[in-house]
């Protein structure tokens, strides 16, 4: 069964939100390329509907609302997205 985690923490001036999931996670070198428009991985392709825009959308609204994402894989397993918010002041 699909689990995803959702947890936040608050630095300074921001909040950070992890989503985080029980999938197998992404291989290190393609950790970059999953913010490029239109990419989608070898598993997805067969395993997974979609157009490969999703996180693409996400990180350039964050970036426009002076926040950011960034993608990292657990260290056991899944993929962990990391959404910095601004606090509001
Ligand atoms: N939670 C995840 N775990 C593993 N791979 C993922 C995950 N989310 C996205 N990916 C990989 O990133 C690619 C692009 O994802 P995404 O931008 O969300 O596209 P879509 O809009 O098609 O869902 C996917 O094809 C898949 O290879
Ligand atoms: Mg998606």
């Amino acid at each position: 069964m699909a689990r995803v985690q959702v947890s936040h923490v608050q630095t300074g001036d921001s909040i950070i939100i992890a989503v985080r999931d029980n999938g197998p996670g992404v291989p290190p070198e393609k950790l970059q390329q999953l913010t490029t428009p239109f990419f989608r991985g070898d598993t997805a392709r067969t395993a997974a509907t979609g157009a490969g825009l999703g996180l693409a959308i996400v990180k350039k609204a964050l970036q426009r609302i002076g926040g950011e994402l960034t993608l990292s894989n657990a260290s056991d397993s899944g993929l962990i997205a990391h959404i910095r918010l601004k606090r509001a002041a």
